[in-house]
């Protein structure tokens, strides 16, 4: 082929995709072809043809490489350039007020200012672009939010998804002026109507229907069939855009705005404002277009939007202190319970479950909900066959509010005793003074060792996959696994006597077996797990209290298990958010010679017991500040080695890139310098405070 004729093949394919992408936007973002869909197709496949007659020509983010694609082998683990973390709930005016106190508080002299956006309820998903052709970015990797620290990657299903941009042009990088390397963070929907014919879909197939959008659209992400993605139509609207793992240094509104310049889809219902009462304004004018959006929502979110106050008000472990969500109330709808199931955790303690009439509420079929506690259901007096009032609010797991007494709904006439003992393993349950729940306190109980076991393996844990309920099961039942510590003794000959004998006895129900596939995989997992690290081994040892968030502070704080072992109440409660409730549970916990032993066998193993102590970064990191006037305390050069060993740096004049000024007694001309650039002014105290914060979690990950 002569060279011309690929010259102005080049020429044209590079025509068509510039010419297709707009279309697609216009179609998919904007909702506002200017072409037939037809004449859409007459560009699609001459670019295709093109292609085809060119291989060498064709590029992973052309659009005709949307519906491609080889299926996914299982997905690939990736560590996200920060942790996806979570949100801050509130449910009524006052937990909202309370939040804007605290804010406002956190705040000092930095402007508070908040966006809202919907709260949509789908997944997040975060989108990575590099460098492409002709000073252009493109789509890279596409990764779930997994345990928030580790995601992962669904690039092949995410390109199919129409309002991701597969590239963008230099152009519009310049216009929303972003650097050719960046990521984008958002949320992933499948809208109703998608949600509709999909399920109508599986029921001609003879398949169960997915239950609601979010659970469907989480599914669909992770189809190994790209091409079924495709087809099941799911959108991601766009919030937040990073570069090299720091979100980019403009407010929440701005944020949207280059989102929209790059081609994103950002929602279009947002709203700025400075007071509770414009919130709930706007919550309630969300709650009345939440039937007609077309997409689930369950709540709004608001946002600080000033780059610079979110940075003071940083993180506290699993969430921003400068974003809240506000959920809307739950729904709720009545059914008869016909019956009371006990079950028993890895705490031993005894769970009541209301065994209910399926109903349908909060988008989902409910057969079950949670009854809280004995002494809830002591002083509701519930018997069986009550009616009662369901409550499902979003993700939450649903729960009996309250019995229902009307003509239609009679009280149920049995009485429902609560049980004494266990029910797995028939010794005596006790309930302490003060205590809401009874629990077994058989230290040998096959429900705790069950419980235990699981909770080790669990995603937010050790991880490790292929330890669910059932193996579990088929392991401690047959007595293979003990402890938590025998998973690490475990190998193939043993996995295959394990099978070989529960199959001979034959395999009950809720038992697994494992195939030799499974068994190497088993192992592999296990082997992996040991390198997790103290935070996930102290949640992994059911210590009560001590949940993420404190299993992290501890691990921080000490740094090892032998040092949190061996600390003192009083060091225990220097860790942030430990009171003596928690100090005393760690403290009984390491008490006792069975979990000391537990701790030894898993060290011999070869688990890892110590934490990387994360990089103190204290929110002046990468600021600069100036200096004026005398202090009260510190001299000149205390102040300004305590900023620059808080990653801070010190300037002598004022500019308009001055984070702070910290200004003494008999301040000059930089403090009007100051004023005039509106630049924040702080005084000694102020200083003090920010030197002390440290930035949790979310700057480094662990
Ligand atoms: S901001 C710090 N904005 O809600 C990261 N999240 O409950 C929080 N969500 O994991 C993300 N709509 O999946 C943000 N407009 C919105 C959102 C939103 C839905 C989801 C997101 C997040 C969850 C937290």
């Amino acid at each position: 082929m002569s060279e011309t004729s690929k010259a102005q093949a080049e020429k044209r394919i590079e025509e068509l995709r510039t010419e297709l992408r707009r279309h697609e936007h216009l179609y998919y973002v904007m909702d506002a072809p200017v072409i037939s869909d037809q004449e859409y197709d007459t560009l699609m496949n001459e670019l295709k043809k093109l292609e085809m007659e060119h291989p060498e020509l064709l590029t992973e983010d052309s659009p005709t490489q949307r519906v491609g694609g080889k299926p996914a082998e299982g997905f690939q683990k990736v560590r996200h350039s920060r942790p996806m973390l979570s949100l801050d709930n509130a449910y009524s005016e006052e937990e909202l007020r309370d939040w804007d106190r605290r804010v406002r508080e956190l705040a000092g002299s930095l402007p508070v200012e908040y966006t809202a956006e919907l709260k949509l309820d789908g997944l997040s998903l975060a989108l990575h672009y590099e460098a492409g052709p002709h000073g252009s970015a493109r789509l890279v990797r596409g990764l779930t939010r997994g345990d928030g620290q580790i995601g992962e990657e669904v690039t092949t299903n995410v390109r199919t998804i129409r309002s991701v941009p597969l590239s963008i042009s230099a152009e519009h990088l310049k216009k929303a002026g972003v650097p050719q390397e960046f990521e984008v963070r958002g949320e992933t929907v499948m809208p109703q109507k998608a949600f509709e014919k999909m399920n109508k879909d599986r029921e001609a197939e003879g398949l169960a229907p997915a239950v609601n959008p979010r659970n469907a659209a989480a599914g669909t992400l992770r189809t190994k069939e790209p091409s079924v993605v495709a087809q099941r139509r799911l959108d991601v609207y766009a919030y937040f855009l990073l570069t090299q793992g720091e979100y980019v240094a403009i407010g929440q509104e701005q944020t949207l705005d280059a989102l929209t310049a790059l081609g994103f889809r950002v929602n279009p219902h947002r709203g700025r404002m400075h007071t509770v009462e414009e919130m709930m304004q706007y919550i309630e004018s969300a709650g009345k277009r939440r039937a007609t959006l077309g997409y689930d929502i369950d709540g709004v979110v608001f946002k600080v939007n000033a780059q610079a106050t979110r940075q003071r008000l940083g993180y506290t472990g699993r969430a921003p202190r400068w974003a809240l969500a506000y959920k809307f109330s739950a729904e709720q709808a009545i059914t008869q319970m016909y019956d009371i199931m006990i079950s028993v955790g890895r705490s031993g303690k005894l769970t009541p479950t209301a065994m209910l009439n399926t109903v349908f509420v909060g988008g989902a079929n409910v057969s079950r909900a949670t009854l809280h506690n004995a002494d809830w259901i002591e002083r509701m007096g519930l018997k069986i066959g009550d009616w009662v009032k369901v409550e499902r609010g979003g993700d939450v797991i649903p729960k009996v509010a309250e019995i229902v007494e009307d003509a239609e709904h009679p009280r149920g006439d049995r009485t429902f005793v609560y049980p004494k003992v266990c029910p797995i393993c028939g010794s005596a349950a006790v309930r302490e003074e003060g205590e809401a729940d009874y629990r077994c306190v058989n230290v040998d109980c096959p429900a705790l060792l069950q419980g235990a076991v699981e909770n080790w393996g669990s995603r937010g844990v050790m991880n490790i996959e292929g330890l669910g309920e059932a193996s579990v099961y088929a392991l401690t039942t047959q007595g293979v696994v003990k402890s938590v510590a025998d998973l690490y003794a475990l190998n193939e000959e043993k996995l295959a006597a394990l099978t070989e004998e529960v199959e001979r006895n034959g395999v009950k129900k809720r038992q697994r077996v494992f195939g030799p596939v499974e068994i190497k995989k088993l192992l592999k997992q296990i082997e992996n797990s040991k390198h997790a690290g103290l935070a996930r081994v102290l949640m992994g040892m059911s210590i009560r209290f001590v949940g993420e968030r404190t299993a992290d502070v501890l691990a921080q704080e000490f740094g090892s298990m032998d040092d949190l072992m061996n600390a003192s109440a009083e060091e225990l409660e220097r860790a942030e958010e430990v009171g003596p409730r928690i100090s005393r549970a760690i403290i009984d916990f390491f008490a006792r010679p069975a979990n000391r032993e537990l701790i030894e066998h898993l060290k011999r193993a070869g688990v890892k017991m110590t934490a990387e102590k994360k990089q103190r970064t204290t929110q002046l990191a990468g600021m600069t500040l100036v200096l004026t006037g005398t202090l009260p305390n510190l001299s000149r050069e205390e102040a300004k080695a305590r900023i620059e060993s808080a990653g801070g740096k010190v300037s002598g004049s004022v500019s308009k890139k001055t984070s702070y000024v910290i200004a003494g007694e008999e301040a000059g001309s930089k403090l009007d310098k100051a004023q005039e650039l509106k630049v924040p002014i702080l005084d000694e105290a102020e200083l003090l405070k920010l030197l002390e914060k440290e930035v949790q979690g979310p700057e480094t990950g662990d």
